[in-house]
C-alpha cells in the first residue's frame, strides 16, 4: 500500500509495505529531525496530525514530546506521559534499542491498546552524538485499504438502495390522459420547461388533479431522466425532522442521529430532480434555509462544516394558493418567487368534464388489470351520471369511485357498470325527509347543513373552492358556516 503523507515538506512519500522506499527517505528525515530537534518546534508540525502518533525521547528514553493522536491511542493525559520513561508507558517500545544501536528500525507492526500500528523509530543525532529518538506510528485502522474500501462500498450500497427505493420517476407525459384545452396547454408548457433542465417549476392544482404525474413526466422528459428523481412530501414529515431529511446530517449532529450521518434528499437528488411535494406545508423556519440553499446552490449537512455543490432541478407542487399565503405572511414571498419561475396549473376535473369519458376508459382498463374483474365497460347512463358530479377529489376521486363500483359489479357478476353501481356517491347527501316528523324548513336547513359540511370536508376547508362548488359567493358561505356552526378549519 502506498500513501502520500504530507506534513511540512519533510516526507514526500512513504511506502509502508516492505519498507524499502521508506529507508531511502530516512537519512533525509533524520537530518531534518535533528534540525527540528535543535529548533524544538515539533508541536507545530506533529501536534495536530490526526493520522500519525508521534513520540520523541531524549537519550535516556524519557519522553520530551508526544502528540495528541498518540495520547488518544494511549488513552492517557499529557502529564502521565511527559518526562516519564517511555518503557513505563509502552514496554514494547523499540526506542531503547534504537538509542543503544544508533540504527533506525523501520516499518514494524505493533499493537497499542488494541490498535494495530505500523511504526518507525529513528535515532536523532547532534554533532554525530545520539541525542534522542523519534518514533512515529500510523494506525492501520486509518490506512488499511480494506477498511477504506469497505467503508466506500457500504456508502455506495447505501446510496444505491436510497436511490432505488423511491428515487425514480414512474410516469411520462403519455400517461396524462385528457383532451381538454387547458390540460393540453399545461402539458405543452410542462414539455417546454422539461427541456430547460435548470428551470424551477411550481405545479399548482387541487388535490387529485395529477400534479405528481406532471412532476414525474417533466423529469422523465428532461436530460436529467437518467439521474435520480427524489420526492419529498413536505406535509408527511414532522417539522423537527424535515431539515435533516432535506439537508442530511453528520454523525453526532443531534441526539438520535445515525452513526455515520445521513445523506439529505438534496444530495441524493444531485444531478437529477428534487420534487418538493406539498411545499405549502413547509414551516416558515425552514423556508429561509431552503431559500439560502436555492440561492447558493450548495448545502451543508447539519452538524457539518463542509459544503456540497448542488446541481439539482427543483420542482414543487401544492394544492394551496401560495400567492395568497405569501400575502398573508404564511409563506415567504422571496421563496415563492424563487420556486415559481414557471407555473404549471393543472385544471380541476369539473372544468374538463369532457375528459371524463377518456379518463373512465383509461381507468377501467388500469383497474381491470389490478382488480381482475370481468367488468368490460360502462353504460351511457352511468357515464352521464358521472359527468354531472362535481368531483371535489378530481381524478383520484374518480379512480376511487370506479374501483368501488367495479367491486360492486364483481359481486353481481356484471360485465357492465351501471347507474346502480354508483349510487353510493350520492348517499352521503340524500335527504331523509318524511312527512309529519319535520317541517320543510327544518328539513331544508338540515339538508343544507349536511351538504355544506360535506363540501367543506371534501375541499379540506378551502372556502373559496367550497363556495365555487356550492355555486354561492364567499360571503354567503361564511354566513351559512356561522349559522350552522360548521367549523371553518
Ligand atoms: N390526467 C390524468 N390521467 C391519468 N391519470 C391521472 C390524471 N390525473 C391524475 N391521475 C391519477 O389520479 C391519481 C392522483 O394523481 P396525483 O397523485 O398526481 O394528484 P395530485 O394532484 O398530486 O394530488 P394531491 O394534491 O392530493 O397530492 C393518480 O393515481 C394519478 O395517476
Ligand atoms: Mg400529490
Amino acid at each position: 500500500m502506498c500513501r502520500r503523507i504530507f506534513y511540512g515538506t519533510t516526507i514526500p512519500l512513504l511506502k509502508t509495505e516492505g519498507g524499502e522506499n521508506l529507508n531511502s527517505h530516512l537519512s533525509q528525515l533524520n537530518k531534518d529531525l535533528t534540525q527540528l530537534c535543535e529548533g524544538g518546534n515539533f508541536g507545530e508540525i506533529f501536534d495536530q496530525n490526526p493520522y500519525m502518533a508521534v513520540v520523541i525521547v531524549d537519550k535516556n528514553n524519557i519522553v520530551t514530546f508526544i502528540n495528541k493522536t498518540y495520547l488518544k491511542i494511549l488513552q492517557l493525559p499529557m502529564d502521565k506521559v511527559l518526562r516519564k520513561p517511555l518503557t513505563d508507558i509502552t514496554p514494547a517500545t523499540k526506542t531503547a534499542k534504537v538509542l543503544m544501536t544508533g540504527k533506525a528500525i523501520t516499518a514494524y507492526n505493533w499493537k497499542v491498546n488494541g490498535q494495530h500500528l505500523i511504526a518507525c523509530s529513528v535515532p536523532l543525532f547532534k554533532n554525530k552524538e545520539i541525542v534522542g529518538c523519534f518514533a512515529y506510528s500510523i494506525s492501520l485502522n486509518i490506512w488499511d485499504s480494506k477498511t477504506l474500501v469497505e467503508d466506500l462500498l457500504s456508502d455506495i450500497t447505501m446510496l444505491r438502495e436510497e436511490v432505488h427505493k423511491s428515487h425514480t420517476a414512474q410516469y411520462k407525459f403519455d400517461d396524462i390522459v385528457g383532451n381538454d384545452k387547458r390540460l393540453l396547454h399545461s402539458v405543452s408548457l410542462a414539455k417546454q420547461v422539461a427541456r430547460q433542465t435548470q428551470t424551477k417549476v411550481l405545479i399548482t392544482g387541487e388535490t387529485g388533479t395529477g400534479k405528481e404525474l406532471f412532476a414525474h413526466s417533466i423529469h422523465n422528459a428532461s436530460a436529467r431522466s437518467h439521474k435520480p428523481f427524489v420526492r419529498v412530501n413536505c406535509a408527511a414529515i414532522p417539522e423537527n425532522l424535515l431539515e435533516a431529511e432535506l439537508f442530511g446530517y453528520e454523525e453526532g449532529a443531534f441526539t438520535g442521529a445515525k452513526k455515520g450521518g445521513r445523506l439529505g434528499k438534496f444530495e441524493l437528488a444531485n444531478h437529477g430532480t428534487i420534487f418538493l411535494d406539498e411545499i405549502g406545508e413547509i414551516p416558515l423556519s425552514l423556508q429561509s434555509k431552503l431559500l439560502v440553499v436555492l440561492q447558493e446552490r450548495e448545502i451543508e449537512r447539519l452538524g457539518g462544516n463542509r459544503s456540497v455543490k448542488l446541481d439539482v432541478r427543483v420542482i414543487s407542487a401544492t394544492h394551496r394558493n401560495l400567492q395568497s399565503m405569501a400575502e398573508k405572511g404564511l409563506f415567504r414571498k422571496d421563496l415563492y418567487y424563487r420556486l415559481n419561475v414557471v407555473q404549471v396549473e393543472v385544471p380541476a376535473l369539473r372544468h374538463r368534464k369532457e375528459d371524463i369519458t377518456l379518463l373512465v376508459e383509461y381507468l377501467l382498463h388500469k383497474l381491470k388489470d389490478r382488480l381482475k374483474t370481468p367488468v368490460v365497460g360502462i353504460s351511457r347512463g352511468a357515464l352521464e351520471m358521472l359527468k354531472k358530479h362535481v368531483w371535489p377529489g378530481n381524478v383520484r376521486e374518480l379512480e376511487n369511485v370506479l374501483e368501488r363500483a367495479m367491486s360492486l359489479a364483481y359481486m353481481e357478476n356484471a360485465y357492465l357498470l351501471d347507474q346502480r353501481h354508483f349510487t353510493f356517491i350520492f348517499d352521503k347527501i340524500s335527504a331523509t325527509w318524511s312527512p309529519g316528523r319535520k317541517s320543510l324548513r327544518e328539513a331544508t336547513h338540515e339538508f343544507e347543513q349536511r351538504i355544506i359540511t360535506q363540501v367543506m370536508e371534501e375541499t379540506g376547508s378551502n372556502k373559496a373552492q367550497a363556495a365555487e362548488l356550492l355555486g354561492i359567493d364567499l360571503s354567503s358561505l361564511y354566513r351559512k358556516l356561522k349559522k350552522y356552526g360548521i367549523s371553518m378549519d
